[in-house]
């Protein structure tokens, strides 16, 4: 090959570096992706053959060292420059108080102010930059001495290999403190798998995420989903700061990923403020915290308050309440679901969990108790995570005594005592009650039928629901609608006038929107989501009654499981009854699509809207869905039509331009409360 040729590969070796660091930038830090993932893997493929032929077009912070390199024997040692310290932690209100107090008497000052960041719940890392270019990660070790994990740190697509230098020149040294973390859904998606080959799963996304980064073949960190937020900095040269506020956002400009929950020139006042805001978000984000780190903002007060042996005195965490309880198991029953499952909960002492009491934790199936050996009488770590059903993470089998009692799943349902049946779903086997007319079903389907999310009838609660089958006044979702007041009346616990009521909101329930409709059937696979995609393709029950598995499949997000269960649900003679009997009860299903799009209050009909930046409450093509629905068109650039841009975190350029044009900017909190009251 002539040097004219190799010249040319040299640059065609230069412009995929550029691009492609460019795009996993967009991609994984900005949430915002320019091209498709089947581009950017075609890129990557050709920049990987030209680095294999000519190695001496490879550079370190080449995007193909993402994919891992050659194992390792053993992690090396590496000194911290300066020690990575910890916090110590506050538990209350009076604990961050009193450190206040103690920095007022330090500084000899009252008007302290402070910036104050979630606390991640992951695993602490520095990343050194010589020049611009990451040249070692280690982890923090014992705060002295850490572990050199640069090749596992590589693959993390969101950690910059080289600096941004778009506002400011890379310092010639640059040492970046941050927590590798792995989001909730990312870590959920990694254990399924898991499961799937056999391998033991992590309890939670902090293990996955220490667990991934001790790996000597870097190939299997790169194929863990990992994820960096930066929060500080260790030894610098030739750049210095003067806020941590300010150092964060040089950090952002250097291409970081720096947490969006993050409030500076506060008060300790507004710090506690502040804490009580983070707290209920926790819950909603994609990712773990478990408190929140106050840290003195001004750099020289910093310097003037000084570090303990362990500690700074200029920073603190206050943690949340834990997430995860030991107890114990006093019992394991069988619950019988809408659908037949049968669902081994664990009956528990009764524990308080951050904020909420606990007393029964799903256990899932007869497997997972079996993977984890779990016997009536074990102690056991308990965890609750948001909204979702509290669960057993393990046992605590140093604690056992010998007299615990391991569980058999009943060969006979617990309530209608017909067999049960092991089915196989997905990877896994659940027992199953076949038996369509069991009682424990009807009400588990009922229960659904009349909930907050399906036909919303106010007045008709679990406990009624389960009198009423009891009563034998309901026998299907029909009977529902044919309710008599009188006969309501003459039940225990029910007076005239609540019968009344219930009566009323039944009949105010009969006018139903299509999505809720079909949710509120409680078809195998058919949530929320799936009811809302099948009725946004039909336009009416009938429509989907008479439809294919084929048509059903081919909506974007219906899957083969979902269009067979819906399709076998249809064509049941028993539940077309149920349907017919259900609509001369007078009930009315309405599409109700076009009437939001022409509802006074939606302010995006026929309107052009761009969005920008990175969107907490949703992802951007989520958003972008929602808006057309309301009858908007969604376009990439900004020009003098555009009526409005929706800017999330992070809006760069487009923000700017839609400034200059005077376009109306919405920001996102605006955007998701209409959102919220028009869907
Ligand atoms: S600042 C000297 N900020 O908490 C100050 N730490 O117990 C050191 N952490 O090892 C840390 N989120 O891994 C800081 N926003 C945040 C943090 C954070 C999580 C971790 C970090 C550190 C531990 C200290």
């Amino acid at each position: 090959m002539n040097d004219q040729n190799t010249d040319q590969i040299k640059k065609e070796a230069r412009r995929l570096q550029k691009e492609l660091t460019g795009h996993s930038y967009q991609y994984h830090v900005l949430d915002d992706p320019v091209i498709s993932d089947v581009e950017y893997d075609m890129m990557l493929k050709r920049l990987i053959e030209i680095e294999e032929e000519f190695p001496q077009f490879s550079t370190p912070d080449s995007p193909t060292k993402r994919v891992g390199a050659p194992p390792l024997t053993g992690f090396q040692q590496a000194i911290h420059s300066i020690p990575m310290l910890s916090l110590d932690n506050a538990f209350n209100d009076q604990d961050v108080l009193d450190f206040y107090k103690r920095s007022v008497k330090n500084l000899n000052r009252e008007d302290i102010l402070y910036a104050a960041e979630p606390k991640l719940d992951g695993v602490a890392v520095e990343l050194k930059y010589e020049n611009g270019t990451l040249v070692q990660a280690t982890t923090r070790g014992d705060g002295v001495t850490g572990e050199v994990i640069t090749q596992n740190v590589r693959t993390i697509r969101s950690v910059p290999l080289k600096l941004h230098e778009v506002k400011m020149r890379a310092p010639s040294l640059l040492e970046v403190r941050g927590e590798i973390i792995i989001k909730r859904t990312d870590f959920d998606r990694l254990n399924k798998i898991r499961l799937e080959h056999g391998e033991n799963v992590f309890a939670n996304p902090r293990n996955a995420a220490a667990g991934s980064l001790r790996q000597l073949d870097s190939k299997i960190t790169a194929s863990r989903p990992l994820d960096i937020f930066v929060y500080g900095t260790g030894f610098v040269q030739g750049i210095s700061f003067q806020s941590q506020s300010l150092m964060l956002d040089t950090l952002k400009d250097f291409g970081f990923p720096v947490n969006s929950h993050i409030k500076s020139g506060l008060t300790i006042d507004g710090v506690l403020k502040f804490y009580k805001e983070l707290e209920a978000l926790r819950d909603s984000l994609s990712y773990e915290i478990d408190g929140m780190v106050i840290k003195v903002d001004d750099i020289f007060l910093q310097q003037q308050l000084g570090e303990k042996i362990k500690s700074p005195r200029w920073a603190i965490a206050y943690k949340f309440p834990a997430m995860q309880k030991t107890t114990t198991i006093k019992d394991i029953i069988v619950q019988v679901g809408r659908t037949g499952t049968l669902t081994p909960v664990a009956i528990l002492e009764g524990v308080n969990i951050g904020g909420a009491m606990v007393s029964r934790a799903t256990l899932h199936n007869e497997d997972e108790i079996k993977r984890k050996d779990i016997r009536i009488g074990d102690k056991a770590l308990v965890m609750r995570a948001g909204d979702v059903i509290p669960k057993v993470v393990k046992i605590i089998e140093s604690e056992r005594k010998g007299d615990e009692v391991p569980f058999e799943m009943p060969v006979h349902c617990p309530v209608c005592k017909s067999k049960i049946e092991k089915v196989k779903l997905d990877k896994s086997i659940i027992n199953k009650c076949v038996n369509a007319s069991c009682q424990a079903q009807l009400k588990e389907r009922i229960k659904h039928f009349v909930s907050k999310k399906a036909f919303d009838i106010d007045g008709l609660g679990k406990k009624i629901v389960v009198q009423l089958v009891d009563e034998g006044m309901l026998k299907s979702f029909a009977d529902v609608f044919f309710l008599e007041k009188e006969k309501l009346a003459c039940l225990d616990r029910m007076a005239q006038k609540s019968a009344t009521n219930l009566t009323r909101s039944i009949e105010k329930s009969k006018n139903i929107s299509l999505r809720r409709f079909v949710y509120a059937l409680g078809i195998d696979h058919t949530g929320e989501n799936a009811a809302k995609l099948i009725s946004e393709r039909f336009s009416t029950l009938k429509d989907i009654m008479e439809t294919s598995e084929e048509v059903l499949e081919e909506i974007n997000g219906i899957g083969p499981e979902t269009a067979s269960a819906v399709c076998k649900f249809f064509s049941n003679f028993e539940n077309k009854t149920i349907l017919e009997d259900i609509i001369y009860s007078g009930v009315i299903i309405t599409n109700d699509q076009p009437v939001i799009a022409e509802s006074h209050d939606n302010p995006f009909n026929n309107k052009r809207i761009v969005l920008t930046g990175t969107l907490q409450s949703m992802p951007r093509s989520e958003a972008k869905k929602q808006l057309e629905k309301l009858g908007a068109s969604v376009t990439s650039s900004i020009s003098s039509k555009t009526d409005f841009l929706i800017a999330g975190e992070n809006a760069g350029s487009k923000l700017e331009k839609a400034q200059t044009l005077g376009v109306e900017i919405m920001d996102e909190n605006w955007f998701a409360a209409l959102l919220k009251k028009l869907v």
